[in-house]
């Protein structure tokens, strides 16, 4: 699942980073609930990525502007800020490279973006989050526009973000069912400030990262190697050899986690913390049945569905509200809300 993720993005950034002419180059887009190691997975392959390709170029710009040889960032790494318009976004995106912001229009600012990315030799641009962008309004034109004009630049584009399907963000897409790729039109953007010589449309393969699931064999047998993979790196000193993978464990953590990578990871941390202070010095499930998860993380928007379903905690998924009525919840006029509900409480 993972590898399947790291493979597609290894893929494009290096294909497209041999492009010489400026032809168009496939992007990227990951969708997949929170804490299902999006993040991690795109940064783990870019990072790889830009230490070969520094390596390959002696750390310097190939295309330098005078005095800027040292100037080189072959990956941008940025995550949407919360409640962001497309000005705000094309601000984060700048301050990646410390540059001016101050009163600049959109297009300036969309101009800037593309001279720093063209000067630092840039050739994957990673826009984390991207969901954050509300996209589902009409008046939300401008910032489906503005993605768009990020794709007339000549990077890898990889976009990723909670749902991408249900955001609107492929809404004046169409799937292309032979090459089974997204194909979005161009921007106006891009049209009105010559970013684009051609006017071609764009092509994003979208790769979904799920979580672990425990039904196939081949589904258990992953989940049995991630575990393997954690407890052989755990040093615990009484742990037994198959504390993880042994027993009941494996359905025990499933069951606790929803296969979700990163409530996995919390949940071991701080039961491996548990386990050292109260001298313990193992994992079993009477000791993880004391920890408590909880995700309170002020860099995640709940609103956009970043922070997954605690499974067995009564906090509700605040998933994003429905882009399109596919995903529209239950009508709840007529549900009895009992008289906390009839009270305001
Ligand atoms: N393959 C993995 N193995 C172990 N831990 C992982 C893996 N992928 C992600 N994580 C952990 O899970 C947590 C959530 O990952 P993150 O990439 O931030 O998720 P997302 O971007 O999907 O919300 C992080 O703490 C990360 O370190
Ligand atoms: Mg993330």
């Amino acid at each position: 699942m993972s590898l399947k993720v790291s493979r597609l993005v290894n893929r494009r950034i290096r294909n497209n980073a041999l492009k010489t002419r400026p032809s168009t180059r496939a992007g990227v887009m990951v969708t997949g609930w929170g804490y299902q190691g999006k993040t991690e997975t795109v940064c783990e392959v870019a990072a790889a990525f830009e230490d070969a390709w520094l390596a390959m170029h002696h750390h310097l710009h190939p295309q330098p502007i005078e005095g800027t040889r040292d100037l080189h960032a072959p990956v941008v790494y940025v995550q949407t800020p919360v409640t962001a318009k497309p000005k705000s976004a094309c601000q984060a995106l700048l301050g990646f490279f410390g540059a001016e912001t101050k009163r600049l229009t959109l297009p300036q600012l969309i101009r800037q973006v593309a001279d720093s990315l063209d000067d630092h030799g840039t050739k994957a641009l990673i826009l984390d989050d991207i969901t954050r962008l509300r996209m589902h309004r009409a008046d939300d034109q401008d910032t489906l526009d503005l993605v768009r004009a990020f794709m007339s630049m000549n990077v890898t584009l990889i976009l990723v973000g909670v749902d991408i399907l249900g955001s609107g963000l492929l809404r004046q897409g169409r799937f292309d069912e032979g090459t089974r790729q997204w194909v979005l039109p161009p921007s106006q953007h891009a049209r009105v400030h010559g970013l684009e010589a051609t006017q071609t449309e764009r092509r994003f393969d979208l790769v979904e990262l799920d979580r672990f699931r425990y039904t196939t064999p081949a589904q258990i047998a992953a989940f049995h190697d991630h575990l393997a993979g954690l407890q052989a790196n755990l040093r615990l000193l009484k742990a037994p050899p198959d504390m993880l993978t042994g027993a009941g464990m494996p359905e025990y953590l499933m069951r606790r986690t929803d296969g979700v990578v990163g409530l996995l990871e919390r949940l071991i941390e701080d039961g491996c913390q548990e386990a050292m202070d109260s001298g313990h010095e193992t994992l079993d499930e009477t000791l993880l049945d004391d920890v408590v998860l909880s995700l309170d993380d002020p860099d995640r928007d709940a609103q956009a569905g970043e922070v997954p379903a605690i499974p067995g905690s009564s906090r509700p998924h605040t998933a994003r509200p429905a882009a399109n009525d596919r995903r529209r919840g239950r009508n709840t006029v007529f549900d009895d809300q009992g008289p906390y509900g009839q009270a305001g409480g």
